[in-house]
């Protein structure tokens, strides 16, 4: 086999990485944000909470999230951040993106 079929092989693997990446489930219902594919916690954390609670979860606007773990567990954590509490508000993820970022913040203690 030539180098350029390998090529080839290395350039189709990108394409079909990038096609995935953009469009996977036809989810066209009342998205009116950025139609969002449920991701990871971290990635969910990073798109929606960091502006208030930081990028090392240190807090800034809002508190600490550093030992949020300790203080609430998994369930409390994703109504949280699905509803708001005191001054945070609510409505930045859906119930599904609140339990995966409930999830990973529910294991910092
Ligand atoms: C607009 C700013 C803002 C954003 C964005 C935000 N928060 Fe908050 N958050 C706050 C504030 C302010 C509080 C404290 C509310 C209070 O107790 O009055 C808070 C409190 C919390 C608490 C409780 C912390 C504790 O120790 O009591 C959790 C958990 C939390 N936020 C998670 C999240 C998650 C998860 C996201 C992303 C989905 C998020 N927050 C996005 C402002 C924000």
């Amino acid at each position: 086999m030539k180098k350029s079929g390998f090529t080839l092989l290395i350039m189709a693997m990108l394409f079909v990485l990038a096609a995935c990446g953009g469009s996977s489930s036809s989810g066209d219902k009342e998205s009116s944000k950025s139609a969002s594919t449920v991701s990871s916690g971290e990635e969910i954390y990073q798109q929606n909470c960091i502006g208030c609670h930081g990028k090392d979860l240190s807090g800034g606007g809002g508190p600490s999230l550093k030992e949020v773990g300790k203080k609430y567990n998994e369930t409390e954590i994703a109504d949280i951040a699905k509803n708001g509490i005191g001054s945070m508000p609510s409505g930045m993820v859906d119930e599904k993106q609140a339990k995966e970022v409930a999830k990973w913040l529910a294991e910092k203690k």
